[in-house]
């Protein structure tokens, strides 16, 4: 039997970074104004990576999409010191659900040894199908809705009518919406914070039992490695939401129908995710301001032990905001 000495846990670390992303954006909870949410985090988020020992580079940056602040791809990030890895970030995972308070928004990090997250080039949409570890080898994604939903159901020990699918309500999904109806699922419709969504389809006990539909590409990738950590299983097919992203995916040379599983996406055990809650949903709560701090809830796992921890922090701001240059007392 071979044995390690315990090494450090990166994502105890982490977990500070996603941490205070939530904390400054919560600020802008139901504000209206999602690139001023969006902001406060990538700023809070950057700062903080600045104590953190890795020589990190940003490979999934947020943004490009919907012309964001963001956390630049090729953006190097930590003290200098420490390992070297590629950093996915999504400061504000769902910043229409902070504008408008709703459910679900999250602040998120993953790390992986350099190279070993998928490049995405110029795609930015994909389809996912997320299902739970004792369905991992069950679904298949090129294969019918229903067929998906019968395979999971069996894999679950439950029936069809029982099984509750996590859709992003987007007009592309209609007719996906229509086919899981027909085939008697139930559905939770949410407008945005498809991580959330794998996540709750992934973590065991949740609210939903799968998630289905197209969302970021960017998104996908950082859903993997919590996945990848988790167990649990996602297919996903590029799917170009415009002719020219299509031919610009065509152009870098990716093919439409080859399936990418979370080992296609993250390719290392050596992983590390933190997310913390930043409007409060079912599976992870949003922060909470006590008047003289604020609580937040984080979930942090290391991938070579498949430790997966939720961290409850009770920040105080009379002493935090003494060494702090992150405005965490007001929207900034
Ligand atoms: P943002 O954090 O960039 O606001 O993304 C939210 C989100 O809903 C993701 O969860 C999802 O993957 C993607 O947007 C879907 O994109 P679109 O809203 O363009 O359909």
């Amino acid at each position: 039997m071979s044995q390690e000495t315990p090494q450090r846990n990166l994502a105890l670390d982490l977990v500070r970074v996603t941490e205070s992303a939530a904390l400054a954006s919560s600020r802008w909870l139901g504000r209206g104004d999602k690139k001023r949410g969006d902001h406060a985090a990538v700023e809070a988020m950057r700062m903080s990576f600045g104590a953190l020992d890795i020589r990190g580079t940003v490979v999934i940056g947020e943004g490009e999409k919907d012309e964001a602040p963001m956390l630049f791809n090729g953006e190097q990030l930590g003290t200098g010191n420490g390992p070297e890895v590629d950093v996915a970030v999504d400061p504000v995972e769902g910043t229409r659900l902070l504008a408008f308070g709703r459910p679900n928004a999250i602040a998120v990090v993953g790390l992986a040894p350099q190279g070993a997250m998928y490049d995405p080039g110029p795609a930015f949409y994909m389809k996912k199908m997320a299902v739970p570890a004792v369905a991992k080898y069950q679904v298949d994604i090129k294969a019918p809705v229903a067929e998906n939903l019968r395979r999971v159901a069996k894999a679950l020990g439950k029936t069809v009518d029982d099984l509750v699918v996590f859709v992003l309500d987007k007009p592309r999904h209609e007719e996906l919406i229509s086919e899981v109806r027909k085939a008697g699922a139930r559905i939770q419709l949410h407008t945005d914070g498809d991580v959330a969504g794998a996540l709750m389809a992934t973590t065991p006990d949740g609210d939903v039992d799968m998630m289905i539909g197209t969302g970021g590409t960017p998104e996908g990738i950082l859903a993997a490695v919590a996945i990848r950590i988790m167990g649990g299983e996602m297919h996903c097919l590029l799917d170009p939401q415009s002719d020219a992203e299509r031919q610009a995916v065509l152009d870098a040379g990716y093919k439409l129908d080859q399936v990418l599983t979370v080992e296609d996406l993250v390719q290392s055990d050596d992983v590390f995710f933190a997310a913390t809650g930043i409007s409060g949903g079912t599976f992870l709560r949003g922060v909470q301001f006590t008047g003289t701090g604020a609580v937040t809830h984080s979930m942090v796992m290391r991938g070579k032990t498949g430790t997966f921890r939720r961290v409850e922090a009770h920040h105080s701001f009379d002493k935090l905001m003494r060494i702090s240059s992150i405005e965490y007392l007001k929207p900034s």
